[in-house]
């Protein structure tokens, strides 16, 4: 097939993957053993046959448990590492990453234990592969917005080392209002900041991410279609939207892929892309959700391209350095 080929050849950029959602199942009972740690699964296998989600709760309930089994800076390399080589496999050449330090600085492990060993991977893909990479710190949404500036207060000291802000974790109940005075300070900072918003909450979610934290790009935003004036806004402001179409499908999201409103994303004129969120609990890298969606959408050449255009665009690379790719 052609267009399957175009997907595995074409340079990309991911722009909304969680790192901690690229944990494997066999490499958390390889960590778990490691960092003598049970789990309360008998098998790899017996793990994976609980990756059967039925909402965003659901799995993040897993995600969080498992996120448990990183102790140490070399445990935060080589996930790290095992994700850059699986996307490097797949032709990504740039990378936009999220990183949930609260999610490890709750249990005692060090924020700066967290950034560096993540870091040291970062950086060894760029010296091997030339691959270039953006950090992202993700706030906790079901957390406080006093946590969340507690965890701004102890990323400070690396913020050379921190390239934007986020938002994730579970959407309905915690809008982004919740987090306005959190996010100007991190524009204070200088630093560009993104939000998921419109996974499963409404489109007045995001309203908010655009208007009250000036996000640059809406992780998810599949509701948006919902709002004929929010998708005026975004297609004027052309705002990203970091599209997850497995991630959809397994959090029921959608029903069915062959049912995602993919297309008519872009055919309303939104610069959609597609992304994998957490590849190791979705069923799939990169390549592997534009495959599907090929599939069970009957991408063209044309709006493949279109894809991943749009991510290098919506990327924060530099002008000279998209020119590269685009
Ligand atoms: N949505 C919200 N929070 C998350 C996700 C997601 O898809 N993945 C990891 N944390
Ligand atoms: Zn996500």
């Amino acid at each position: 097939q052609d267009v399957d080929d175009l997907i595995r050849r074409l340079p990309k950029t991911e722009l909304h993957l969680h790192i901690e959602g690229t944990l494997e199942p066999e490499m958390m009972f390889a960590l778990a053993q490691r960092n003598g740690i049970s789990l309360p699964y008998a098998s790899v296998e017996a793990l994976r046959a609980a990756y059967d989600f039925s909402n965003l709760q659901s799995f993040l309930d897993l995600y969080y448990a498992g996120a448990g089994v990183l102790q140490t800076r070399q445990d935060f390399y080589e996930l790290t590492r095992a994700y850059l080589q699986r996307a490097h496999a797949d032709n990504v050449v740039h990378v936009e990453i999220f990183f949930d330090p609260q999610t490890h600085t709750a249990r005692g492990i060090p924020f700066a234990t967290v950034l560096d060993g993540i870091r040291d991977a970062l950086d060894e893909a760029g010296c091997t592969w030339g691959m270039s990479s953006r950090l992202i710190l993700s706030f906790l949404r079901h957390l406080s917005e006093d946590e969340g500036f507690a965890t701004l207060a102890e990323a400070l000291p690396h913020l050379d080392r921190i390239d934007g802000f986020g938002l994730d974790s579970s959407e309905l109940g915690h809008p982004p209002s919740k987090f306005a005075m959190l996010f100007a300070r991190c524009h204070e900072l200088g630093k560009p900041c993104v939000a998921h918003a419109g996974e499963e909450g409404p489109p007045e979610y995001v309203w908010e991410a655009l208007e009250l934290l000036k996000v640059c790009r809406i992780d998810h935003g599949v509701r948006s279609l919902e709002d004929p004036a929010l998708v005026k806004r975004l297609a004027e402001g052309a705002v990203p939207l970091t599209v997850c179409p497995l991630s959809n499908v397994r959090l029921k999201v959608v029903d069915d892929l062959a049912r995602h409103n993919l297309r008519q994303l872009l055919q309303a004129g939104l610069k959609a892309m597609v992304n994998s969120d957490d590849p190791a609990y979705f069923g799939g890298y990169l390549n592997a959700n534009l495959l599907a969606c090929r599939q069970s959408l009957d991408l063209s050449a044309d709006e493949v391209v279109t894809l991943v255009n749009n991510s290098f665009e919506a990327s924060w690379l530099p002008d000279v350095d998209k020119q590269r790719w685009l």
